[in-house]
Formats: structure tokens, sequence, C-alpha cells
């Protein structure tokens, strides 16, 4: 038996059977430099997918893992009940970056969590359980954060702490406004938000949460300006907005830092994870001073913010801006999505290639027409492992190939990935 053989053997029986796993022989990794990734078995990877967009700078990055040590060889963990110096240079920085004015942070371990105090924050704030969602949005999972995931696949429970009502989001493919061209598609979706709040709310509707990007549901990409319109309606009766960055912060897609600076607005709370600790678990949430002190009682988090996240978190997020891998991303990916879309051109099974910087989709259908094809899906990613390349996938339909490697790709680890990719997708097309 091999190596994966027998881990998969020993995984199933003692871990949740939910649990997802990529491909069906699964592979466990074991080493990684830079962008490239070995397995269990000595296969050497180009990685696409990057731990889902979280070893944001690439691995074994050396200033990262000697902050990390440095940290280690000192103390590991006190808690939030006393003062922890690198989690509030960390909060100081993040606070100045996030846009947010009289900026507040609180950090969490996971996506998850900050979304769950992004929630008691606006809920608690606005004394009301009514939240706005976006139709295909992944915003966790967790008890409140499954109530706005708008997706079967995704919807484990409907035992929901919220009263939700979906919206139409910018996930133009599929929507019954797709056809429009871009103002008229916001107008549109504008209009069906305003009819929503007239029809299905009770009133007083606490927030909407929305990811500028969605993630999980295969990076649908709004027009620019799509949340301004959505806001200024928003804006109304004060219903907040918490824009969840978890995928599209710190500078992923290109042109911003942030993916809500797209749509030129501020959000009253945001909320990042993933690739700030660049693997150690490093989250949180964001908000103007008065909305997160807004909360009637204690609160604490045990590892939220602790010494060694926080140590990463501070080396990384410097690495990032001193490398100003923002303006690599916009390159490289531009690069990359040039050649894609030169693909999509010459094959049918390509609905769609969307996103920005290196946050890029694939959507995949049957040829000749809208059909949605997992199965080609999931056989490029067999494919592309056997070339060597690792790419995510998701999407409504689990039909949107998934390219997101570390900010830090170089053109001619892009050239290569694409060409990977390409020999895998056309092998498929047949
Ligand atoms: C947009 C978005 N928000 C929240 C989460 C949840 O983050 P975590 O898995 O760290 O709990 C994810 C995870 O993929 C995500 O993509």
């Amino acid at each position: 038996m091999g190596t994966h053989e027998d881990l998969l053997a020993r995984h199933r029986k003692v871990l949740p059977s939910w649990m997802v796993l990529y491909y069906q022989e699964p592979i466990a990794l074991v080493d990684g430099d830079g962008r490239r990734v070995t397995d269990a078995e000595g296969n050497e990877y180009l990685d696409f997918f990057a731990g889902i967009l979280t070893t944001m700078t690439g691995y074994k990055v050396p200033e990262v893992v000697a902050a990390i040590k440095a940290q280690a060889d000192k103390m590991l963990h006190t808690s939030t009940l006393y003062l922890i110096e690198n989690q509030i240079d960390l909060a100081e920085k993040i606070a100045e970056l996030s846009g947010i004015p009289d900026a507040k942070v609180f950090f969490t371990n996971s996506g998850t969590e900050a979304n769950d105090a992004a929630l008691m924050l606006a809920t608690q704030y606005r004394k009301s359980n009514q939240v706005l969602a976006i139709r295909g949005s992944y915003h966790g999972k967790s008890h409140s954060t499954v109530a706005i995931t708008g997706q079967r696949n995704w919807s484990s429970t409907s035992l929901y702490p919220f009263n939700v009502i979906y919206v139409h989001g910018g996930y133009k493919l599929r929507s019954p406004f797709g056809h429009l061209p871009d103002d008229e598609f916001i107008a549109a979706c504008k209009a069906d938000l305003e009819n929503m709040l007239d029809v299905a709310s009770a009133g007083d509707v606490a927030c909407m949460i929305a990811e500028p990007i969605q993630g999980v549901g295969g990076f649908a990409t709004p027009p620019d300006g799509f949340f301004a319109a959505f806001k200024e309606v928003l804006d109304r009766t004060g219903i907040l907005f918490i824009s969840d960055e978890v995928q599209t912060g710190w500078g992923r897609t290109g042109e911003h830092f942030w993916g809500y600076q797209s749509h030129g607005i501020t959000p009253d709370i945001l909320t990042f994870a993933k690739g700030l600790g660049n693997g150690m678990a490093l989250a949180g949430v964001v908000a103007t001073a008065s909305l997160m002190d807004t909360l009637p009682a204690n609160s604490i988090s045990t590892f939220g913010g602790n010494p060694m996240s926080t140590a990463a978190g501070l080396a990384n997020l410097d690495y990032l801006l001193e490398h100003d891998l923002q303006t690599n991303a916009y390159k490289v990916g531009n690069r990359l999505k040039s050649n894609l879309d030169e693909l999509a051109d010459r094959t049918e099974i390509i609905a769609e290639v969307r996103g920005k910087g290196l946050m890029l989709g694939v959507e995949l259908v049957k040829a000749g027409g809208l059909d949605p094809d997992p199965a080609a899906a999931a056989a490029v990613m067999e494919e592309a492992k056997k070339e060597g390349l690792l790419i995510g996938k998701g999407g409504l339909y689990g039909n949107t190939l998934r390219i997101a490697p570390a900010l830090s790709l170089t053109e001619a680890e892009a050239d290569e990935g694409f060409e990977k990719l390409a020999r895998a997708i056309e092998r498929v097309a047949g």
C-alpha cells in the first residue's frame, strides 16, 4: 500500500465523511518552497491554489519562518487576558490599511469566526436579526455562517439564528439579468434588493454581508460599482455593509488592496482570514470603534491573535508590502488571464474566464451550451495533477476551476502553469 493509500484508509476511519478531499486518489502535501509543493510520495507540483488562497506570499518565505521561530523560542501562548505586543502592532497596521475610519480590530482563528463576530456586532448594534446575503455566497462553517451561505452544497443545516434574505449578486453568467449591459444589470439587481426589502423583510434589517468576488461560489465577479448601488439602498435605512475579504483581501485582486475598493465604497465592517498568517491560524474583524465597542457583555478569544500567529502575520504583511505583491498580482494575473481568454476562445467547454488579479475562475460547461459540467471540472483537476499542477474547484455546480496561487507567482511560473492547465483542459475537451 502506498503512503497516500494508507493515509486515506486511516483518514476515512477517524475523520468526518463530509470533509471534502480533492482527487480520486487524495494526496498529502509534506514540503513546499516558493510556489512549489511536494507530496508524501515525492511528486512535485506547481501550486495554483495555495492552501485555498492561504499561503499568500509563498512556502518557506525566510522572513516569515524566522519570525515564527523567534517567537516560538520565547513563548507560544498567553491568551487575550494579557497585553500582546505583536497583536497590538498588527492591529495598528490593519486598522490603518483597512480604510475604515477610527478602526478597531478583533482577532479570531478563522474566517468563520471573523464573520460570526461581524454578524454579532451588526445584529447587536442594529438590534435586529435580519440579514441580507447574496445568492451563491460562502462565509464559513458555523451555524451563523451557514445561515448566510447561498449554496445548497455547503448548507449543512437550516437551523439558523438569523432571518436571512437572499438577493441577486454579480454572477452574470447565470443571472436572469445577465443579458443586460453592466449598468442595466446593476440597476436590475438594485431593484431586486429594494423589492426584497419591501416584500421579504420586517423592516430594520441589520446588515448585508457580501464577498466582493465570491470565492467558493466560483470567483463570480460583479461589475465594478455593483456594491455602490447596493450601498445606496442600504444607507437609506442605516443597514450596515460587511465586506467579507477572506479571499479578496491583501491585494489578491491586483487592482486594489481590498475587494471592496472596486466599488468605490467603504464597508462598515470588514472581515479577513486566510492569507494574512500565510498558514498560521489568523483572522479577524475590523469595524469603526463605536460599532466594535457595541457589545454589552464581556468577550475574549483564547487563541485569537496569539503571539505566534500575530508574529507570522506581521512578518508576512511586511513582506507583502515591501515586495509590492499587489502589483505583482495585477501584472502576473493579467498575463495569465489573457492566456486563459485565448484558450477560452478556442475551447468550447469554457463558458467564461472571470476574476481579477490572481483570483481567476474558469467555468466549464457541456460543449455548445451553458449546461454546467462538474464532471469535466473534476477530470481537468485530475489531468492537471498528472501535469504537476494543483488547482482548485468551486462554483454553484462544482464546475468552475479556481486559480489562486501565491501572490509572489513569477511570470515564468504563470506561463508554466498555464501550459499545464491548457493541456489538461484540451485533453478533457477531446
Ligand atoms: C469568503 C469566505 N469567507 C469565510 C470563509 C471561512 O473561513 P474559514 O474556513 O477560515 O473558517 C471562507 C472559507 O473558504 C471564505 O472563502
